[in-house]
């Protein structure tokens, strides 16, 4: 049916479920599918060449336009905060306001930066930001078929379309949930504007009743693709949904999260860099 589901790097608590749900959206049609998506490191890579690449934030962080100093203390938070978020000892509900806590601190380094709006497509050209292979494959599909692709980011939404429209993948199919930056009549960065969204809580109450509100619930058949525990909450919104596949991608700490990620991600990729697999399952559906 799906010959990439094949691969070394496929994981399936359950495969006939996986086989019953993929079949069901392939004979229900495009009318009523949509693909729900998170960012960083999902559509951006983890690593390259045994080096790790930066997530929307990190873009920012590392490049020329932060002081020396800034830069140290955004890794500082780094360093002390991601180890926190991707714990699998620790509950959510422990997570979420020290997630909080370092979205705000870094949010602020940041303010204190006068970054320009006219900045933002060099700071993203000159940066190592990579996207997984096969991703022109993945958004052309979703465009050629007139498919929805709602990416919901905790990251920047000011610099990941600028990743994807650097990429010439920003199609008008395409919506954008995320941070994003708010600058004065100068252009320079004043604040980032709210609700802040961080890795837990990415649900339908950050969201509100807005347009992207209305928009998610009309699909009910869906293919959430996620990197994080966090990001299996972002089709709550979707209260009718009738076939959900959830596609994780594992790609820090594999050994300790594996349990946690099979029991949740009905497809789990160990350590896979590719949109292969859902590639390969969207061929089929569409
Ligand atoms: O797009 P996504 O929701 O994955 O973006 C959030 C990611 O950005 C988190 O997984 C987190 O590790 C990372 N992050 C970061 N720097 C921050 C805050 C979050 O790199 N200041
Ligand atoms: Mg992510």
């Amino acid at each position: 049916m799906v010959p990439e589901l094949e691969k070394a790097t496929v994981h399936m608590k359950n495969p006939e479920h996986v086989k019953r749900v993929i079949s069901a959206l392939r004979k229900e049609g495009t009318d009523k599918l949509q693909v729900i998506s998170d960012f960083d490191m999902t559509l951006s890579r983890f690593g390259f060449n045994g080096r790790r690449c930066p997530t929307s934030h990190n873009i920012l962080d590392n490049s020329r336009v932060i002081s020396e100093e800034g830069r140290k203390k955004l890794k500082d938070l780094l360093h002390y905060y991601y180890p926190i978020e991707i714990d699998p000892n620790r509950t959510m509900e422990e997570k979420c306001p020290l997630m909080v806590e370092w979205w705000t601190k870094a949010h602020d380094l940041l303010l204190q930066q006068k970054i320009l709006k006219s900045d933002i497509a060099k700071i993203v050209r000159d940066s190592e930001v990579m996207l997984r292979d096969g991703v022109n494959a993945f958004f052309d599909q979703l465009h050629q078929h007139d498919i929805p692709l709602f990416i919901f980011s905790a990251g920047v939404g000011d610099v990941l379309e600028e990743v994807l429209r650097q990429a010439e993948v920003l199609h008008p199919n395409v919506t954008v949930v995320s941070n994003y930056m708010d600058f004065d009549d100068q252009g320079v960065l004043r604040q980032f504007k709210a609700p802040l969204i961080h890795t837990y809580n990415k649900n339908n109450r950050v969201l509100g009743k807005t347009e992207q509100f209305q928009q998610l619930s009309s699909r009910t058949n869906i293919v959430l693709l996620g990197d994080s525990m966090g990001d299996l909450s972002m089709a709550d919104g979707v209260t009718d949904a009738e076939n959900v596949l959830t596609v994780g991608f594992l790609n820090d700490k594999v050994d300790e999260r594996r349990g946690k990620y099979r029991d949740a991600y009905d497809i789990v990729l160990e350590k896979d860099e590719t949109l292969d697999v859902v590639n390969g399952i969207l061929c089929y559906v569409l």
